[in-house]
């Protein structure tokens, strides 16, 4: 089997594997949360405190602790989304003490949630959390090409020519981004209502933009550069993943139908959209 990006197999039952992809797979934390977990010493392999990233581990026979607990990879990941409200910073803990998505998920059942990948502060709607780090990690690279639609209120009307240029890429000060499928959507839509629920503000109009890449304020910039400023930015789906059954603020476990599929999306056995 191919080596992945780190140099390790992507078969997940091979022994050893090392020490962060254990702690990540164990739900520990993300690959990278696990690497400064090692790295402040808070990881010890029988008995032994473990700083080295190279290291590597085999479950059936070595003890892993972290600050004392042990861990293993016998419990299954957690998954939920988020109906992400305005005003919350995708982070689990913030420096500066703003609002924080962490606020608003049960990490008290599950230690080791975290977001896979950010919206901004004020874009609402689905944010995925898990506690499997390579999932989380597989989802965002590149490569799977995970769509993501968006629901975007912006001033101004758009044109069917605006529409062309966001489909066919637009250059960006990091790159031109991929083709991407837009629409407009008809303001009383339901589909239009997470961001203009009281009915569209004059002079606004509701774009619907589906992309796989997740720069930083991609939809933004993107609607920007056809001269569009976003005035609301809501996430409608994740892959497989629509946004139901969770009101704002809320979140809910994924059924196993969503964890199947997004797994298979993980895994790089379905399409961007998990079919
Ligand atoms: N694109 C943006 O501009 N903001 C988000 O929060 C997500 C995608």
């Amino acid at each position: 089997m191919a080596p992945d990006a780190a140099g390790e197999s992507p078969d997940e039952r091979v022994f050893p594997m090392r020490l962060q992809r254990f702690l990540a797979r164990a739900g520990v934390a993300s690959r990278r949360g696990s690497e400064n977990l090692m790295t402040a010493g808070r990881v010890r392999v029988n008995g032994r405190v473990v700083t080295e990233l190279g290291s590597k581990v085999d479950p059936s026979v070595d003890e892993v602790l972290v600050d004392g607990v042990p861990v293993s990879l016998g419990e299954s990941a957690a998954y939920l989304m988020l109906n992400k409200p305005s005003g919350y910073v995708t982070t689990m803990s913030d420096p500066q003490g703003r609002p924080c998505v962490a606020a608003l998920v049960p990490t008290d059942l599950h230690p080791g949630l975290f977001p896979v990948g950010r919206l901004d502060v004020d874009t609402t709607g689905l944010l995925l959390f898990t506690t499997n780090g390579d999932a989380g990690q597989s989802l965002l690279h590149p490569s799977r090409h995970v769509n993501k639609r968006y629901v975007a209120l912006v001033r101004g009307s758009v044109t069917p020519h605006q529409l062309e240029l966001l489909r066919g890429g637009i250059p960006l000060d990091d790159g031109i981004s991929s083709p991407a499928r837009a629409e407009v959507l008809d303001p009383s839509s339901p589909a239009a209502r997470p961001v203009c629920p009281d009915g569209v503000p004059r002079g606004c109009s509701v774009v619907s933009l589906e992309i796989h890449e997740g720069r930083k304020h991609q939809v933004k910039r993107m609607l920007r550069a056809v001269n569009h400023k976003v005035v609301r930015l809501h996430r409608e789906s994740f892959g497989p993943l629509v946004l139901t059954g969770v009101g704002p603020g809320e979140w809910r476990d994924l059924t196993k139908a969503e964890r199947d599929a997004l797994e298979r999306v993980a895994r790089g056995g379905a399409d961007a959209d998990g079919r």
